[in-house]
């Protein structure tokens, strides 16, 4: 039989739905939220009423592109966790009630295993076992992925997040949220040994960000006491050596990881596996290092329901139903 599965992710400032057929992505449209932008950060609130906003039309503009009706789903599957509660209850709502008036079953997603199963969407795909340097705006983790259900996190950060730490940085430099992208394209045209960053050093495989974003804040006030133009004079160098650091850092614990399990294929994946700076690195470490690096295309490494779809295919495949008593996590347990 068929498997026809609509997905839907909201579980921070993405609003999207994507159409699986069989496990073929059919359509996976994705509406990003401008209104976080001159706050620096995700208001949740306006998180959680654009989501009620966009929901219905990006619903229906995936099944359009999909040319799929409603009455031909067979499940309906939904980001359960981790993120914020209200953005989260907006698509576990719908979904449910959607499920509820066509009388199939729900799917539950966690997030962050999504991201990692978002390199089953396209070839070429990662052999098991394989680790999953999994960075977001809210997560840093190496992960030994065994089998498309059995994972366990190896190493992961114990304060903030990397992708956090890029947009914390670019707050400081006065850009509007999210900072990461910003500072990669800025960190193109400046010179990444301009200023040296300390790099905190955790034992393990885990990581710690918070102490080079206290760095970064007390470099920018330094110098911008000695002269006020400091930011706007070595703007793409400032991004460029930023990025540098917080990528080396990654770097290391990867090459650890590999080291430790003696597994050679890599892959990345998550809102920061965007970063040219890390894809460029990766890519020249793993070809000294004999890996197989898996990048995933630039729309599934940032939020997106295609990831929530096919994880929901590898979930029906083995019988892993949602019920209506199932409730949003925020601090969804890997
Ligand atoms: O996975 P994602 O879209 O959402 C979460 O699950 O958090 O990741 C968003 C994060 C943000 O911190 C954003 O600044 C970062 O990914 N990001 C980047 C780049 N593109 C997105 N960071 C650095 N360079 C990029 N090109
Ligand atoms: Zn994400």
């Amino acid at each position: 039989m068929n498997s026809v599965i609509l997905a839907i992710e909201s579980s921070c400032d993405e609003t999207s739905a994507a159409v699986a057929v069989n496990g073929s992505i059919m359509s996976n449209v994705i509406a990003t939220q401008k209104v976080h932008e001159k706050f620096g950060g995700v208001v949740p609130e306006l998180a959680s009423r654009a989501h009620q906003q966009n929901i219905v039309p990006v619903v229906q503009q995936a099944l359009n592109e999909a040319a799929v009706k409603k009455n031909r789903l067979t499940a309906i599957a939904f980001t359960q966790g981790p993120g914020l509660l209200g953005s989260l209850l907006v698509g576990v709502t719908f979904a449910k009630g959607l499920a509820l008036a066509l009388g199939i079953p729900l799917i539950s997603v966690h997030h962050m295993k999504a991201h990692i199963l978002s390199h089953f969407i396209e070839d070429p795909k990662p052999v098991f076992p394989f680790l999953c340097l999994t960075v977001s705006g809210g997560h840093t983790q190496i992960v030994l992925v065994r089998d498309f259900l059995d994972m366990e996190v190896i190493g992961e950060t114990l304060d903030d997040a990397v992708g956090e730490a890029f947009d914390k940085a670019a707050k400081l430099l006065g850009l509007p949220y999210p900072g990461g992208p910003i500072i990669d394209k800025h960190a193109q045209k400046g010179d990444s040994n301009a200023f040296i960053f300390p790099k905190t050093v955790v034992p393990g495989l885990n990581f710690s960000f918070s102490g080079i974003k206290t760095a970064f804040l007390y470099f920018l006030r330094d110098n911008k006491a000695v002269n006020a133009n400091f930011i706007k004079e070595n703007y793409n160098d400032i991004c460029a050596s930023i990025q540098y650091s917080l990528v080396q850092m990654l770097l290391d614990k990867i090459k650890l990881a590999a080291l430790k399990t003696g597994i050679n294929e890599i892959a990345i994946a998550g809102g920061v596996s965007a970063n040219s700076e890390l894809q460029r690195s990766m890519q020249q470490l793993a070809a000294r290092k004999g890996w197989t690096l898996y990048i995933p295309k630039i729309e599934y490494c940032t939020d997106n329901a295609a990831m929530i779809a096919m994880t929901a295919h590898f979930k029906l495949i083995n019988q892993k139903i949602a019920d209506m008593e199932t409730p949003a996590l925020p601090r969804m347990k890997f």
